[in-house]
């Protein structure tokens, strides 16, 4: 059966090149910057009311997804999570509204990496892809390898030594193969990029194929959706490679094409750790592109240490287009903002969105947040998973 999916083709946002969406492509052929997924929106398409929608999954917005056939959807049920306004936290810092958080840790597999993976894999299948390989700080792999498993497909996982050892754990439960690497998800990428001479997966790391970024985006659309499509005033993404932000912003900007929504006033910002910051250096300095981030500190927030994101130029053209702004946080301030946040609101957020909980309260401190805002913080994973790094 057909999706109805309105899929036209892939375009460079860097050089403007343009790519058939038939056709397996990773990056772009002239100028190696991310591609990025094109519809067929107008602005006569009916917007959808949350609370009369199916909310079965992320794949109710299937439409602007890029599968064509149903029977390609390799589905765990993820997306469709809760935004809560919390306000006992808030009022700790100081902010007379509460904040809502986006709460990506009941995804299958424990995290937003979900979305992407399930896009990724669903497309690429339909695609002709049967070996997936990627690097990872921990849960990409874990979404990886569940939906390589459920599409019947073989995958490989390169992950960093101090990822905690559940990551790997349930890679190899799927029965994904697990390579570690001495040092961070960039040494991991070498050693993958070493072994897929020889083997010619599909490499789905971040950016570096199209698709991931299409199932990171329905956070956007059911943001929106969630607000009755009043979008917050800011939102906060913990951001290492990035595809969250573009992605919500990208959903942002189709709903604008379709008329689902006038003008756009959400600032994205993009938080990092104080030890690998890459783009708060670049975004500090002006820059279009970020440097490698030299020797990154070690951090209970695996996701956050990219010593250089693939995507980017278009991170920070996110933050620049939208008005937002980056900022960083020590990893002392993270993890005391993951344990005031336990003790008022009863969540084990990951370390990620304990980030974006401790970039809010300096923000707030800094004066740059308004008191009229809408705030808002996309909790990226549980908790739970990270027990061991945090103990430590
Ligand atoms: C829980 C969590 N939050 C945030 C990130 C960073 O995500 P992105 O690469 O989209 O910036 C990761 C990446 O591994 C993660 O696992």
């Amino acid at each position: 059966m057909n999706t109805g999916s309105k899929l036209s083709h892939l375009a460079c946002l860097s050089c403007g090149g343009e790519y058939d969406a038939h056709i397996l492509i990773n990056y772009c052929l002239h100028c190696s910057q991310p591609l990025v997924a094109r519809y067929n929106l107008n602005n006569h398409e009916k917007r959808p009311v949350w609370s009369e929608m199916p909310r079965t999954g992320m794949w109710d917005w299937k439409v602007y997804l890029p599968v064509f056939k149903t029977e390609n959807i390799f589905s765990l049920g993820e997306g469709m999570t809760e935004v809560r306004p919390l306000s006992g936290w808030a009022k700790s810092i100081g902010l007379s509204r509460p904040v809502l958080m986006k709460d990506e840790s009941t995804n299958p597999t424990g995290s937003f990496k979900a979305r992407g993976m399930s896009a990724a894999v669903s497309k690429a299948v339909e695609l002709g892809v049967t070996h997936f390989c990627t690097p990872t700080a921990g849960n990409a792999g874990s979404a990886l390898a569940a939906y390589a498993a459920l599409a019947g497909t073989r995958a490989s996982v390169f992950m960093p030594k101090q990822t905690p050892k559940m990551f790997s754990f349930d890679v190899a439960l799927m029965d994904a193969e697990v390579y570690t690497v001495e040092g961070t998800i960039r040494d991991a990428g070498l050693l993958m990029a070493e072994k897929n001479k020889e083997w010619g997966a599909w490499d789905v790391s971040t950016l570096k194929e199209p698709y991931r970024l299409e199932g990171k985006k329905t956070m956007g659309y059911e943001l929106a959706a969630q607000l009755n499509y009043k979008l917050p005033d800011v939102i906060f993404y913990p951001t290492g490679g990035g595809t969250g932000l573009i992605g919500i912003w990208k959903a942002f900007k189709e709903m604008q094409e379709m008329g689902w929504i006038d003008e756009i006033t959400t600032r994205m910002v993009a938080v990092q750790i104080e030890g690998c910051a890459p783009i708060v250096k670049a975004w500090q300095n002006g820059a279009e592109s970020s440097e490698v981030w030299d020797q990154p500190d070690e951090t209970a927030a695996n996701g956050l240490r990219v010593p250089k994101a693939f995507g980017d130029k278009l991170i920070l053209t996110t933050l620049k287009e939208s008005q937002g702004f980056a900022i960083s946080v020590s990893e002392l301030e993270m993890r005391s903002a993951l344990k005031a946040f336990a003790v008022k609101e009863g969540h084990f957020v990951s370390p990620e969105g304990a980030a974006c909980l401790a970039a809010i309260k300096k923000s707030k401190a800094e004066g740059k947040l308004d008191e009229s805002w809408d705030i808002a913080f996309i909790q990226t994973g549980n908790g739970y998973k990270y027990a061991e790094n945090l103990w430590a």
